[in-house]
């Protein structure tokens, strides 16, 4: 591939702005945007209706995008999934039988771990899915189906624009699993499905209005040393992910925990030197996390509240900032929410001055163990 910047400064920003285009055709190849349901060869050689669980293999972003499916598989479609990074994947000896199968996350197709994973799923027995990038390369060779996310080429070592559309893909599948199984019905299927449709607009909602907000408060972050993330639900895995992407190109300190956590160990960490991002949708979950909220703000901690109207609306507590995102249905807040993630990582690490394409010690793809 020849591909080049446009008009942006780095790969990272373009490929944050590709999403509302990437992630449409990935959807686009999954669904029926007409009827709004799910395209029954999307599925591939994958039987979901007979399946016992699902494996799920992956390392770093991959691996997080793995972790919110998980919550889609097991809400929508009742399957039991297990699901870990690749390096301990392969060496835990986890009992799987013929009646699972497995699936394998990469971007580049050429991680060593998650390869090494897919080998070891295979040796017992389990069909073999990969959701890929690229096409041909060695875990896509290697699987039984090809689930491609069609983002187009990736070039900044942080993923962005793959997250979005692997998430995209796993949805797509988490509504394919559950009709095949009989764990959601044809209205569900479509209601979901026209959740998803929504998402390009949204996308585009989002990057056109947040970005000058996100740029001065990138300012002030950039001046701390540890920051951390907390959510809850699919908002968990998504906080994990925002604090891999900060500490990747700005080299600041950054953990995602589960906001129930809190109280378990990081709360101790509070005070205010360290800003605590919330990653809080308006949705069944929103109450919880404002009291974990309550209890980061009653410490002295500063707050970084990304909510949407309805969470704006709904909580006083005071915030260093507040980022307003549309009131969005459940299954699309992972895809939306990423937006500020990224954009706040992107242009923190632009403030300190970092390589952001190609930060120090990182490899875009980690292809030895
Ligand atoms: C993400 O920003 C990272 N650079 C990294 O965690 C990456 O997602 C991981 O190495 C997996 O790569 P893959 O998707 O090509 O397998």
């Amino acid at each position: 591939y020849f591909v080049d910047k446009g008009n942006h400064r780095h790969f990272m920003e373009k490929e944050i702005h590709e999403q509302p285009e990437v992630v449409s055709h990935a959807l686009a190849h999954y669904v029926d945007l007409g009827n709004h349901t799910v395209d029954p060869a999307a599925t591939g050689l994958i039987d979901f209706s007979s399946l016992r669980g699902l494996a799920i293999s992956a390392c770093g972003t991959a691996y997080l995008s793995g972790l919110i499916g998980k919550y889609w598989f097991e809400r929508y479609a009742r399957l039991p999934v297990e699901i870990d990074v690749a390096s301990e994947f392969r060496y835990r000896e986890i009992p799987l039988s013929a009646d699972q199968a497995a699936l394998f996350i990469s971007q580049s197709g050429e991680t060593a771990d998650t390869l090494a994973s897919l080998r070891y799923c295979r040796e017992a027995g389990l069909k073999i899915g990969a959701v890929v990038n690229v096409k041909e390369s060695t875990i896509a060779r290697e699987s039984d189906a090809i689930f491609p996310i069609l983002a187009g080429p990736e070039i900044g070592v942080a993923s962005t624009k793959a997250f979005t559309c692997q998430l995209t893909v796993l949805a797509s599948l988490a509504i394919a699993a559950g009709r095949a199984r009989g764990t959601i019905s044809e209205a569900e299927e479509k209601q979901l499905i026209k959740s998803l449709a929504e998402m390009p607009r949204l996308m585009n909602a989002v990057l056109n209005t947040i970005e000058p907000q996100i740029e001065a408060l990138a300012r002030e972050l950039s001046r701390y040393k540890d920051v951390l993330y907390l959510g809850r639900g699919t908002s968990y895995p998504l906080a994990m992910e925002g604090a891999l992407k900060l500490k990747e190109i700005s080299y600041i300190h950054a953990e995602g925990y589960a906001a129930g956590e809190l109280k378990h160990g990081p709360i101790a960490l509070i005070d205010e030197n360290m800003p605590v991002i919330v990653i809080a949708p308006h949705d069944r979950f929103f109450e919880k996390t404002v009291s974990n909220m309550q209890e980061v703000a009653a410490r002295g901690g500063k707050i970084i509240f990304v909510t949407d109207e309805k969470g704006a609306a709904a909580s006083k507590l005071p915030t260093m900032a507040t980022i307003t995102l549309p009131n969005v249905a459940e299954i699309v807040s992972p895809m939306i929410y990423s937006l500020p993630i990224q954009l706040l990582a992107y242009h923190t690490a632009v403030f300190m001055g970092t390589d952001v394409d190609q930060p120090r010690n990182l490899a875009k793809s980690v292809t030895v163990e």
